[in-house]
């Protein structure tokens, strides 16, 4: 069946307004190649639309785009300004750009069709390993005479500074912009899609996806039209994205020959992203060699196996030299993985990381690895414990090229976690930060929920105290972590120094995420020149949230959502707020004042609100087992997934400390194990994830628990209920189809915000006895 294109596919933050100040100007851009002609194809039909121009070497311009310091002349400061009408010295469009039609734009299916013919060896592709620092995507940003000069460090780069100055718009050309360097705090910025090939009967098109299809396959074969990927490229480029892996972790049988007889589709999904300098990656099967390659074994010590791996990895890099690298999730929730040869995840995820060194690509091989089969019954078995058990004692075991994938939270991407300790426990490991943009366990994009304040408090956690670095620090390369040399620390060396005194829960957390004392003050990115080091070479990845509907993400103000990753990976001690706005100011081009304020009334502190009405104290889940929505308070009680929450006429919550329960709280390095561990320092939001405690426990708010939960569970439906009010003032300023959309959507959300402010109150009030002190109504 063919495709049938969506009739309207909304620009998210790219609309063509958003061009207005680049697109009025002279532009010059002083560089070659296939970035510098995506470029070049943006400036064009930017020009075209608003009566700038692109012009030779010789004439004045407004904006320099350059990948080598300048040496021409800068533009006379007399230069008048570009009009509607074009500038003599205008250059031709090149073979680059048509301006003005869609067409003309690299990412379009006219520019770069799928076919194999266009995609292995072309000249395209960049010859920097996927993962390495330094690989030219910095830029410097600032004016020389009268014009504005993006000197980029490389292709990448004259790209990432081409959007920066969309992004600021009329700022970019004010005479007094300071000079300003811009460089990615992590190397490797990856959106993982959980996309099936085919449509699985449980999980459809798209595993945890409530977005429509996917943009990549449809009914078990690659799109035939390719477009709105390239549009997606586009979008995540203008984000700072550079990697996108194009199938679910959970590898079925059709994803799985993606790696072989199938490799053309993935070829051709990546000769549509190359344009926008986004590099393709693969989740594998650790079975493969036994379902594609005939041999009797998936054994990573076995020679065949090996050798199959890295037979099959050379052909994937001669089809697509720029490719990616693998995602690999093994030994979890039924897929295969090392255990089943008696051997370590260090032995599965080495040998693979050898069929991709000699291409200077990763593995990124994923922690999250527990037991699904557990009985209910059995207390000592803890699934927050899982990941460290697994992995800690493996640090120093893993080959320089893998990449140890750690979800953020120990459990499974809940509203409320604790920072996995895995992340702070392997420091001769190199570790990437997993998120989940989609929003599974967070309202499936129907609940207005943003998520960056969350992503924020987490990046900026300090595990061993105030001075200590940051997550972000860790990760991202900061000097002296496992990061930073651009191999494995040394053996022995501490993951961070220092003592504690910072809050422990990613809410209270609200200091920026950076590099601490040296992250660069100046606005330059993490890793900038002035903080002495090159460009971060850590990992952040994300589930990606977007699908085939017409709004990308389902709810249209979900795209932020997606947008701030890019951002943060960029900058991690970036103001949620300031990127909020900055997203409000792209997607809304023209928003006036009213409406920038109610939408950060609605989304600033929506994270909070949903977690008000949803599971208490971070205690997590009450969702409907399965799919994952809605209230079910006891829904995984009795069931083999680790999740319970062991509610009683007494108390609630899992008691995890050393003293009496699993020990988990000893998996943190101090002070944080010794404050999770007591209820009197464990911060509120998450005394439930580490103690079971008395309804009448009081919280150091000095509120009961039992009265925290209906108060917050009231307060929270109630701010729906404002929400929605306060959204349907909008219907003037926004345009009408984004409107209705999210209208339906608040609807949805109020109608079930009301449905877990009831649950959970009346489980309660059936398990306690107690009642609200404030005699509102339960069940
Ligand atoms: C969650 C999610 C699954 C997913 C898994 C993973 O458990 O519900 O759909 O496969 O995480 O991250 O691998």
């Amino acid at each position: 069946m063919p495709d049938t294109p969506s009739p309207t596919i909304h620009p998210a933050w790219l609309p063509s307004s958003a061009f207005r100040a680049l697109g009025s100007r002279r532009v010059r851009i002083d560089a070659a190649g296939p970035l510098a002609d995506t470029v070049r194809a943006e400036v064009s039909r930017a020009c075209s639309l608003f009566g700038g121009a692109l012009v030779t070497p010789e004439a004045p311009a407004d904006l320099i785009l350059t990948t080598a310091p300048a040496t021409a002349p800068a533009a006379p400061a007399t230069a008048p300004a570009a009009s509607a009408t074009a500038p003599a010295a205008t250059l031709a469009a090149s073979s680059a750009a048509l301006p003005g039609s869609a067409a003309a734009l690299p990412g379009s299916a006219a520019a770069l069709p799928g076919s194999a013919a266009a995609l292995p060896g072309s000249a395209a592709v960049p010859a920097v390993p996927a993962f390495a620092s330094g690989s030219g995507e910095g830029y410097r940003l600032g004016r020389r005479g009268a014009a504005t000069v993006v000197t980029a460090d490389g292709p990448a780069g004259l790209l990432y500074g081409m959007f920066e100055v969309v992004r600021r718009g009329e700022a970019a050309f004010d005479p007094a912009l300071p000079g300003e360097r811009h460089e990615p705090a992590f190397g490797l910025r990856v959106l993982d899609h959980w996309d099936n090939v085919d449509v699985h009967p449980v999980m459809g098109q798209v595993e945890r996806g409530y977005a429509g299809g996917s943009l990549f396959w449809r009914d078990g074969r690659l799109r035939d039209d390719l477009t709105r990927v390239g549009e997606y490229a586009r979008l995540l480029a203008a984000s700072g994205v550079n990697a996108v892996t194009v199938n679910n972790v959970n590898v079925h049988a059709g994803e799985t020959h993606l790696l072989t007889d199938r490799l053309g589709e993935v070829a051709a999904i990546a000769s549509t992203l190359r344009p926008y300098a986004i590099r393709v990656h693969l989740a594998v099967n650790f079975a493969a060699p036994v379902i594609l390659g005939d041999l009797p074994t998936a054994d990573p010590l076995d020679e065949r196996v090996r050798r199959w791996w890295s037979d099959t990895t050379d052909r994937v890099f001669a089809t697509i030299p720029d490719f990616g690298g693998y995602l690999v999730k093994a030994d979890s929730e039924g897929q295969p993985g090392p255990f089943t040869y008696g051997r370590t995840h260090a032995d599965g995820a080495g040998m693979l990381a050898a069929a991709l060194a000699p291409h200077g690509a990763p593995v990124r091989w994923r922690a999250f690895v527990y037991n699904h089969h557990q009985d209910w019954r059995d207390r000592s078995t803890d699934r927050a414990r899982a990941a460290h058990d697994h992995f800690a004692p493996l640090d120093g075991r893993f080959a320089d090229n893998v990449i140890l994938q750690v979800k953020h939270g120990p459990m499974d991407f809940q509203t409320r976690e604790p920072v996995s300790p895995v992340l702070f426990a392997m420091p001769r490991t190199r570790l990437a930060l997993e998120l989940q943009v989609t929003q599974e366990y967070t309202g499936q994009q129907r609940h207005l929920c943003y998520l960056p304040p969350m992503w924020s408090g987490i990046l900026g956690f300090r595990a061993t105290g105030d001075n200590a670095p940051t997550l972000a620090a860790m990760l991202s390369g900061a000097p002296g972590s496992p990061a930073a040399a651009g191999s494995p620390a040394a053996p022995g060396s501490p993951a961070a120094p220092g003592l504690p005194a910072a809050a422990g829960s990613p809410v209270v957390q609200q200091q920026p995420a950076a590099a601490g004392p040296s992250a660069a003050a100046s606005g330059a990115g993490l890793g900038g020149a002035a903080s002495g080091r090159t460009s971060g070479g850590g990992v952040l990845s994300a589930v990606s949230n977007v699908g085939d509907d017409p709004f990308w993400t389902g709810h249209p103000l979900a795209q932020a959502n997606l947008y701030a990753v890019g951002r943060l990976a960029w900058r991690p001690d970036r103001d949620p707020t300031e990127i909020l706005d900055e997203w409000i100011t792209l997607t809304f081009s023209d928003a006036p004042d009213r409406l920038r304020r109610t939408l950060h009334t609605l989304m600033d502190d929506s994270w909070q609100t949903y977690e008000q009405y949803t599971a208490p104290l971070g205690v997590g889940f009450m969702v409907r087992p399965g799919h994952h929505y809605g209230p079910d308070v006891d829904g995984y009680e009795y069931t083999p997934w680790g999740t319970y929450h062991f509610a009683d006429r007494d108390g609630v919550g899992v008691d995890r400390t050393v003293a009496t329960g699993t020990g988990f709280t000893a998996q943190y390095p101090a002070p944080w194990s010794d404050r999770y561990e007591s209820r009197d320092t464990c911060p509120d939001e998450l005394l439930l994830f580490f103690h079971h405690v008395p309804y009448t426990h009081v919280l150091r708010s000095g509120v009961t628990v039992i009265q925290h939960i209906y108060d917050t569970r009231f307060a929270g439906a109630r701010r729906v209920a404002e929400m929605r009010s306060q959204w349907r003032e909008m219907a003037d300023l926004v345009d009408p189809a984004v409107h209705a959309r999210v209208t339906e959507r608040l609807a949805e959300q109020l109608r079930s915000a009301e449905e877990w402010r009831d649950q959970v109150n009346t489980y309660f009030y059936r398990k306690s006895g107690i009642p609200d002190a404030k005699g509102r109504p339960i069940h």
